[in-house]
């Protein structure tokens, strides 16, 4: 047996100590250190006598046989994972409480057995008869499942052995497996990273790919072991706002695949309803009419997604006001801010400012600098954006407008839905091509089209002599309270 080396483990990056501390230096979470047994599962004594075999090394250059792939049956997931499950792969599946893991797991693990693969379902967290329960809600009682509820690895390793080999093996989750080969309580680093590493080993030695849940903690991060995610081959977050309907799966991490896909899906009463057309879904609830609202036609990994960009421009009371953000980067907010105090002559340090991204998407792309520079100054000078433009582009620092990649798509996407005209950065109209089916307003500056959004409000705003009176939609008014 190997001798015992007690460390004090971080439980929330994995960093180890000799001695107990109250603050982890390596990630600075206070009060996440536990103490582990960090020795390992195999004898340091086997370990330092085993004399190396040699192997053949292998140029870069020579064909190997395309990963192959088990479709799920659901073109969103598959879309994500980059056209199907990888035979032998390992991925992990990250995600708040209630999101909806079980539930798309339970879908596509049932779709894949009436299709007549093997596929075993261990839940470490719920009893068989709960799990049954969902299935019976999502009305898939009648599929051939494999169901247990186990936490020991090894057993579970064993009674995997027996059989053929499953096809897909789905563990949720992760957090609740634990292993005999290391001494730490199940849930900790150790633990889980050395359950992970069993489960990743029987994958790879027999073929079946398996699919690990991960909680996640407070701040987004697939709880305790990142360690994890580089172990795993593949890593997505299945995310969403609680109090609304639409998920989103995002490849965080794909050795078989592109990591900018993303899948939606509804949450439903019958479970997760694959979305093909998020662009419908998102402007579905749009509210004509109000100022502080502007269509981004946005390319989320090879797809475009038109979403509505609400802002909230209102005076503070605040010594120094504040600044929100749903859905999009801080930093970006505080950039394009910075660029239309500076080069547009816009002064919001008297304003509290509020950026939400409808229908629960998160924006990653600089693209949406301009719809959002649009909306903050449609808001702040009350004065609506036409209805029928859509809205992209890249703001730099000194405020020209840049052009983004894939103008066609975008123009493509928002003509199929019916816009009639788009603000695009000048450099970007060439890539249009012609028959984009769309007006097009080439902007090279950001100052151009403040100027225009705010002849708009002066044009219609005689009357409108208070802008502070009506400036705030009744939904944020709601909102925030
Ligand atoms: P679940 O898959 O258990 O979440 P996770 O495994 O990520 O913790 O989903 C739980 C939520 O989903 C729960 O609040 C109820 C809701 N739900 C539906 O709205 N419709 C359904 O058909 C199912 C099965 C769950
Ligand atoms: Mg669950």
């Amino acid at each position: 047996m190997a001798k015992s080396t007690l460390s004090f483990v971080c439980q929330n990056c994995g960093a180890a100590y000799n001695r107990w501390q109250g603050k982890c230096e390596s990630c600075g979470e206070w009060n996440t250190l536990a103490e582990e047994d960090t020795s390992g599962s195999v004898p340091v004594s086997i370990r330092s006598k085993r004399k190396g075999r040699t192997f053949a090394l292998e140029s870069l250059a020579g064909k190997s046989p395309d990963a192959p792939r088990l479709s799920s049956g659901m073109s969103e997931l598959d879309r994500v994972t980059g056209g199907g499950f990888v035979r032998g792969s390992v991925l992990l599946v990250g995600g708040d409480p209630g999101i909806g893991k079980s539930t798309l797991l339970t879908q596509a693990t049932s779709l894949l057995a009436r299709a007549g693969h093997r596929v075993v379902y261990i839940s470490g967290e719920e009893a068989v008869a709960q799990v049954r329960l969902r299935a019976e809600r999502l009305g898939l009682s009648d599929a051939p499942v494999q169901l247990a509820a186990e936490t020991s690895v090894e057993d579970i390793v064993s009674t995997l052995s027996e059989g053929a080999v499953p096809r897909l093996i789905v563990i949720d989750s992760i957090q609740t497996m634990w292993t005999d080969t290391v001494e730490s309580a199940p849930g900790t680093v150790t633990q889980v990273r050395a359950s992970a590493q069993a489960l990743i080993r029987f994958a790879k030695k027999t073929g079946a790919a398996i699919i690990l849940v991960g909680h996640v903690t407070k701040d987004g991060q697939i709880a305790g072991p990142r360690v994890v995610e580089h172990m795993v081959d593949a890593v997505m977050s299945f995310e969403g706002e609680g109090s609304q309907q639409f998920r989103i799966l995002r490849a965080v991490k794909n050795r078989f695949g592109p990591t900018d896909e993303i899948g939606v899906f509804e949450m439903t009463g019958l479970g997760l309803r694959e979305v093909t057309n998020p662009s419908e879904l998102f402007l579905s609830e749009r509210d004509l009419g109000t100022p502080g609202t502007a269509v981004f036609a946005g390319i989320e990994g090879t797809r475009p997604v038109l979403v509505e960009l609400q802002a909230l421009v209102a005076p503070t009371s605040l010594g120094t006001p504040r600044r929100a953000v749903v859905g999009w980067d801080p930093s970006r907010l505080s950039m394009v801010l910075a660029v239309l105090e500076a080069h547009c002559g816009v002064k919001l340090s008297g304003h509290d400012v509020y950026l939400n991204v409808a229908g629960g998407l998160r924006i990653h792309e600089p693209a949406a600098d301009l719809a959002a520079a649009a909306a903050l100054v449609s808001s702040l000078v009350n004065a609506q954006l036409p209805t029928d433009a859509v809205y992209f582009g890249e703001i730099s620092l000194s405020g020209v407008v840049r052009p983004v990649a894939q103008t066609p798509a975008r123009l493509k996407e928002a003509a199929k839905l019916g816009f009639q005209r788009a603000v695009l950065p000048e450099s970007a109209r060439g890539d249009a091509g012609g028959d984009a089916g769309l007006s097009l307003n080439a902007v090279n500056s950001l100052t151009t089209l403040v100027a225009e959004i705010a002849a708009r409000g002066s044009r219609r705003g005689e009357s409108s002599a208070q802008p502070e009176k009506n400036a705030t939609p009744a939904r944020f008014r709601r909102g925030e309270g």
